[in-house]
This record gives structure tokens, C-alpha cells and sequence, in this order.
């Protein structure tokens, strides 16, 4: 049996090991809503020092705040002009139901008390308050918070260990990538990502987010060719209240769930020009409007775009529009083909039938050197996805620890599939045949179990022929001596 190669040999990136950006922790913002002019300065004076403090008088300029800003900690006072504290918390829930918010109140009654837990309030502050209890309560309050964006992290800590999302290969045309990748995660430039179906554009999109300095940050992917075109634009850019029928409560777009992070535009080239149009507008400004809106809400985004077209034909027959093309294509990344870089593919194999045989819980370890060859090979003109799929289906049906060459599909075989006879036809004929010759005899060798004797009757040819072709083609069944 061989042992298993580590798929971790494979892996060229151990993304989250080495952050690239360091540089002091950036301070706690609280804001502080209070109509009192002195509530909120003895606010400042206390927290000032440690954090950094937005004050507002009311309800309606606080929310404008919590939409425009970001804030980890939410002081209210419950008694406020206009709409009143109870409201504007729950409205804050309606934006962010994560943000905690500490109330502040003159009187403190059970009732207010009942109606702001319900509501989420993390706590309670009674006026006139010591200030020797108000520090130790908001640090308690920021603890809390950044446990739980430790958590975030954690997680997709975690799910990098089970490296659904590691980028494996070597092959020069790779580490050129990685190299790419691992230049542009330190800016915010704007990346396009183009390649054939299943090349891995998606996962390099994701190594970007997550070599940089966002990682922590929301990856939000939209894929406008999975979208209802009448939905596009609010699903990007989100609407208000009312904006169309059915539009019963507010929604972000995706523009906005990514705040601080990384947008993901999947196949681009399939946006319609009025969404052209917008997108563009979005990416120039830095600002976008919600439909239905009246305002415009600042953006602080990277944008990834990803396509697997010929943008620069569609810029030239029209479909796409040019400046949005420049907009977009300003550190291009190309996914190389798989055939293009075949000594990847025992990478990829071992990776695969690692994450396949813990997810189905099989004991197997490894591909025979045959099968490897016949997959080494191929065309694959599905690329990563469509060798992917393969080695999820030979994990799923083989019944040993090795995937031998007769547990794969049989249209990796055949000499008239397309990729292979373009191969072929580039061999001198001789060439070409023995090769056939030989996959063809190790196909059946390895479905009879090496019984020579039966293959030659399978094959229809004398022992000794097979035997002769074995001794030519320096042969032998896998493990034994020689
Ligand atoms: N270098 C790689 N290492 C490991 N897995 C890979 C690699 N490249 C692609 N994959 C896997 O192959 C599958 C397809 O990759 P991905 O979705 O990123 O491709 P894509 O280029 O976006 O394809 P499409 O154009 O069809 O959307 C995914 O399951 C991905 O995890
Ligand atoms: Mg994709």
C-alpha cells in the first residue's frame, strides 16, 4: 500500500499564520447619546482617555451615526427628545443586532428596565453616575465584544486548519499567483480575477480577503447570474422601507454587509448595462444610495471582480462597458488551466482525498501510480472542480485504501475524448497508440487484480503477449519486487 503523501506539502498558504499588517490596536469608538450637555461632556472627561467618543443630542442623529460609522459601544440615555430612547434602541437592533448598548437613566423602574433587556440592552447606567463604576462597566462591556470577534476568528482559524479554503499547488504558474495574491492583500486595490470554469477564481478571491489586513472583516460574494435581474440592484445596494412593493422593511445590499471587508463580484460580465452603469458609479465615488433612498452611504470596501468571459471582447463588441472595464482591471490575476500546470494535479489528488475521506469517513489513503498517470493526463476541461468531483467520487465508491485506475470514470480513459486526441495528435502515431496500449492494459491488469491470465483473455491476446508488452513497457504490478 503507499503511504500517504501530506497534503499539507501542497499547500503554499498558511494564510492566516503570518499577518502582514501590525501597528497598535485601534481604539474603542462609544458613542454617547444624551440631550444633557453635561451628562455627555462628564462622558468625555471619563472616556476620552481610552476611547474615542462621538457624542450626539438625539435619537434620529445617533442612528444617522451608527450608519454611517463604526461603533463598538452605544451609550443612551432612555429620556430624549423626539423619538424616545426604548425607540431608538430598537432601532439600532433593526441596523445592528450585535452592538451593544448600555442605557443610561434618571429613574430607574423596572418597567424601562423589563422593556430594555427585551430589547438587548447589555446593561444599565443610573444617573448621576461615579465614574469609578463607569469604566470598569464599558471595559467589561468592549471584553465582551472583542471575545466575540475573537470567536469570528477563531472559527475561520478553524476552518483553515481543515483547509476547505487553502490554495493548493506549486507549479511555477501558482506561486506566480501566490505572488500576486500575496502583494495585492496588503493594499486595497481593485482586483479582477479572470479564468476558465472551475480554475480556483473564487478561492483566490477569498485568499486575498484573507491575507489581508480586512481578514476580519465581512467577505460578502454576489454572483449577479444567480440573481433575478428585478433584484440585482437592491440585492447590491440594498433599498429602504417602501421603495417597491414588497419592500416591507429596510435591507442592506451587499455593498454594505461587506463595510470594512472585501466584495466579491462573481461573473461580472453577465451585469446588464443599467447595473453597469450603477456599479461604476459605486466604485468611483465610494458611496452608494439605497433604492428608494435619498442618501449616500460612504462605502469603505475591496472589490474583487471575477469572470471566466472575455471582458476585453465584450468591451470591444460593447456589452461591457470600457471605463468600468479600467475600473475594474486594475491588478488582473489569471487562473491558470489545469492542463497548463499538470504537475499540480498529485497535489490536488492528495488534497482531495484527504477532505473526502474524513468527510466520508473512509480509510482511504492514496491513488495508485497508474491512476495518478491517467489523471495527470487528462484534459481536464472543468479544471480544479472537475478533478475535485472526480476524487469525491472514487473516495465515495472505492472499497480499499487506494484508488486504483479502474475506480475512475471511465470518460478519463477513453482515447476519443477531445483534450486527449488533441494530445495524441501531437504524438508521432507509434507514440500515440502505445500509449493507448498501455493505459488500456493497466485498466484491465488492475480490474482483474494483475491475474495475467485473465486479462489476456479479456484483452483477447496470448499470455505471452501481455507478458512481452509488460517486459517492454518495464512494468510490474505496484508493491511487488523487482
Ligand atoms: N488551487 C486549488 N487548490 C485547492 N482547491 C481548489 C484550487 N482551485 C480550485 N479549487 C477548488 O475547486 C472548486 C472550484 O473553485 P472555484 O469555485 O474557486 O472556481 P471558479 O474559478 O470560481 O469557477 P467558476 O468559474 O465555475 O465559478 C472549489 O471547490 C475550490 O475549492
Ligand atoms: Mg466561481
Amino acid at each position: 500500500m503507499d503511504s500517504p503523501r501530506d497534503p499539507r506539502d501542497g499547500l503554499l498558504l498558511p494564510l492566516a499564520s503570518d499577518p502582514p499588517d501590525g501597528g497598535p490596536e485601534p481604539r474603542s469608538a462609544i458613542l454617547v447619546v444624551d440631550d444633557d450637555p453635561g451628562v455627555r461632556d462628564s462622558f468625555r472627561l471619563i472616556l476620552e482617555d481610552e476611547y474615542d467618543v462621538l457624542e450626539v443630542p438625539d435619537g434620529a442623529q445617533a442612528l444617522e451615526i451608527l450608519r454611517t460609522c463604526p461603533v463598538d459601544l452605544v451609550l443612551l440615555d432612555i429620556r430624549l427628545p423626539g423619538i424616545d430612547g426604548l425607540q431608538v434602541l430598537e432601532r439600532i437592533r433593526v441596523l445592528d443586532d450585535r452592538l451593544d448598548v448600555i442605557l443610561v437613566t434618571a429613574v430607574k423602574t423596572v418597567k424601562t428596565a423589563v422593556a430594555a433587556m427585551k430589547l438587548g440592552a447589555l446593561d444599565y447606567l443610573t444617573k448621576p453616575f461615579d465614574p469609578d463604576e463607569v469604566l470598569p462597566l464599558i471595559r467589561r462591556a468592549l471584553e465582551k465584544r472583542a471575545l466575540e470577534r475573537e470567536v469570528v476568528v477563531l472559527r475561520s482559524e478553524l476552518a483553515r486548519r481543515q483547509d476547505v479554503d487553502a490554495l493548493v499547488g506549486q507549479s511555477p504558474a501558482m506561486r506566480k499567483v501566490v505572488q500576486v495574491i500575496d502583494q495585492v492583500a496588503r493594499t486595497t486595490a481593485t482586483v479582477l480575477v479572470t479564468g476558465e470554469s472551475g480554475t480556483g477564481k473564487e478561492l483566490i478571491a477569498r485568499a486575498i480577503h484573507r491575507r489581508s489586513p480586512r481578514r476580519d472583516r465581512p467577505f460578502v460574494a454576489v454572483n449577479p447570474a444567480a440573481i433575478a435581474e428585478s433584484l440585482l440592484e437592491s440585492e447590491l445596494f440594498g433599498h429602504e422601507r417602501g421603495a417597491f412593493t414588497g419592500a416591507f422593511q429596510r435591507k442592506l445590499g451587499k455593498f454594505e454587509l461587506a463595510q470594512g471587508g472585501t466584495l466579491f463580484l462573481d461573473e461580472i460580465a453577465t451585469l446588464k448595462p443599467a447595473l453597469q452603469a450603477s456599479l461604476l458609479r459605486a466604485l468611483q465615488e465610494r458611496e452608494i444610495e439605497r433604492v428608494g433612498g435619498t442618501r449616500s452611504i460612504k462605502v469603505d470596501i475591496r472589490v474583487i471582480a471575477a469572470t471566466n468571459a472575455d471582458l476585453r471582447r465584450a468591451v470591444a463588441d460593447g456589452s461591457f462597458r470600457e471605463d468600468l472595464y479600467y475600473r475594474l482591471n486594475v491588478v488582473p490575476i489569471v487562473a491558470p488551466p489545469l492542463r497548463e500546470r499538470h504537475g499540480d494535479v498529485p497535489l490536488l489528488v492528495a488534497h482531495f482525498i484527504r477532505r473526502y475521506s474524513l468527510e466520508f469517513n473512509k480509510p482511504v489513503t492514496s491513488m495508485s501510480p497508474e491512476a495518478l498517470a491517467a489523471l495527470e493526463e487528462y484534459g481536464w476541461p472543468g479544471n480544479v472542480r472537475e478533478l475535485q468531483n472526480v476524487i469525491e467520487r472514487s473516495v465515495a465508491l472505492v472499497e480499499g485504501v487506494v484508488i486504483q485506475l479502474q475506480d475512475l470514470p471511465l470518460d478519463l480513459m477513453l482515447p476519443d475524448h477531445a483534450a486527449r486526441a488533441r494530445q495524441a495528435e501531437t504524438l508521432p502515431l507509434q507514440e500515440a497508440c502505445e500509449r493507448f496500449e498501455r493505459q488500456i492494459v493497466l485498466r484491465v491488469l488492475e480490474r482483474t487484480g494483475w491475474n495475467q491470465t485473465e486479462a489476456a483473455r479479456l484483452l483477447g491476446v496470448h499470455r505471452n503477449t501481455l507478458q512481452q508488452r509488460l517486459a517492454r513497457w518495464n512494468l510490474q504490478r505496484p508493491g511487488s519486487e523487482g
